[in-house]
């Protein structure tokens, strides 16, 4: 049966929600869009009054991939409604603050990406897979892959097609760096003497910097370092870094800010270094991370670089073994950068010291706002948050926050 609703406001996913709730994606508030319900989602949908906020979507595999969201809008409405999700995650918590103009990537600068890469009986598909559904979009003309990345795509089905199992897709993740691409490959067949030959053979022939396999280094044709302030560091196959360099900018820059004047301070959830090594610039710096493989990392970039303060490293499970009070009362600022969970037990140690300044990365504004909440309650004054948009077109929100302490 036909239905026909006017949506109210995005759903955190980016859908458009009407009454009911009904969830509608790729629509706008305001629109009075039709189609077929099924469930509480509808389906079939036609807009049939579009919002002024509507566009014609930049990129032509929109209509069937799923590695966007929200091309149907202008940026300015996707920047708008960015920064009501933080505003709204904070007000739930009875927070509000200086929301800084957000800071978006550009276009075709994502620089680390997985993509789907699966057999096929021609040869082999890659892409993203489409919006719930495993079938695989192909992107050749992706507008937000780094032109590097694009580049890899023929690489990824390459690779699909030496060692993909029946049983489904390859996981590739590209990654670009000065000395060509690092490519990590999770899901394929297990490594056996052939594979591995023809995994280098490939490796070499199409002049990848490395190739892992399942976490095994098959090749390293050239040390695919990152930089990180005047650091170089390796990181291990796969490791976590920011989605863009303009994202890594703007995240380190509101972190130097929040974090200006200390002199001894510990970035927690560091991976590689990319805050740490910056910031030892100008301060001592613990760097805390579950990770050992990217502790060591920043270990070798920091032993290898010049004219950088002393810079420590830990690996430790800051769910289960947060710093403690005692641990953390010699710093002068503490950087937070957990995953989408958030860092709640370490907040709940932090609101127990007296540490002057607390930068906060997030990339889940509900559990930012959680652990805020608890900040705020201990006395810390929550300066300013600044919006960072590395995933344009996504639903997907981050941000840097600033934390201080009113000296006593
Ligand atoms: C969002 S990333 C940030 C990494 C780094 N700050 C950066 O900007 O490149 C979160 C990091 O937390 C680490 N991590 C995940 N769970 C952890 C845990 N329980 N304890 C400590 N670190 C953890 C991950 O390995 C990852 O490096």
């Amino acid at each position: 049966m036909n239905t026909q609703v006017k949506i109210n406001r995005l759903g955190l996913q980016g859908d458009g929600v009407a009454d009911g709730p009904v969830y509608a994606p790729r629509t706008l508030p305001g629109e009075v869009v039709s189609g077929t319900l099924d469930g509480a989602r509808l389906t079939d949908i036609r807009i049939v009054t579009p919002s002024d906020d509507r566009v014609q979507p930049p990129c032509r595999h929109y209509k069937s991939c799923g590695g966007c969201q929200l091309q149907h809008a202008t940026d300015s409405f996707v920047a708008a409604w960015k920064q009501e999700i933080v505003q709204y995650a904070l007000k739930a918590q009875g927070l509000e603050t200086d929301l800084r103009p957000i800071i978006t990537s550009p276009t075709r600068s994502r620089r680390r990406a997985t993509l789907a890469a699966r057999r096929t009986k021609k040869g082999s598909m890659v892409g993203f897979f489409g919006r719930a559904s495993d079938v695989i979009t192909e992107v050749p003309e992706c507008q937000l892959l780094d032109p590097a990345l694009l580049a890899g795509l023929p690489v990824a089905g390459a690779l699909a097609v030496l060692g993909a199992s029946r049983k489904g897709p390859l996981a590739v993740t590209l990654t670009a760096c000065a000395a060509g691409l690092d490519v990590s490959v999770v899901g394929g067949k297990p490594l056996d003497g052939p594979l591995r030959q023809s995994l280098a053979q490939a490796t070499e022939a199409h002049g990848l910097a490395r190739l892992s396999w399942d976490g095994d280094v098959i090749a390293m044709r050239a040390r695919p370092v990152q930089n990180f302030g005047t650091v170089q560091v390796l990181p291990p196959a796969g490791a976590f870094l920011q989605a863009t360099k303009q994202g890594e900018a703007a995240l380190l820059a509101a972190v130097r800010e929040a974090t200006q004047g200390a002199h001894r301070v510990a970035d927690l959830f560091a991976g590689c270094g990319t805050f740490s090594l910056p910031l030892a610039a100008d301060a001592e710096v613990h760097a805390v991370e579950s990770d050992a493989l990217m502790t060591d990392a920043l270990d070798q970039g920091w032993r290898m670089a010049a004219g950088l303060k002393p810079v420590t490293t830990e690996s430790r499970d800051l769910y289960r073994r947060p710093l403690l009070p005692d641990e953390l009362a010699r710093f002068d600022a503490v950087v937070l950068d957990p995953p989408r969970a958030g860092a709640e037990a370490q907040v709940a140690e932090l609101a127990q010291t007296r540490v002057p300044c607390i930068a906060y990365v997030s990339c889940n504004p509900v559990t930012f706002a959680r652990d805020a909440r608890v900040l705020v309650t201990a006395g810390y004054d929550l300066a300013w948050v600044q919006v960072v948009d590395q995933f344009r077109w996504s639903a997907h929100t981050e941000l840097a926050a600033s934390f201080t302490l009113a000296v006593d």
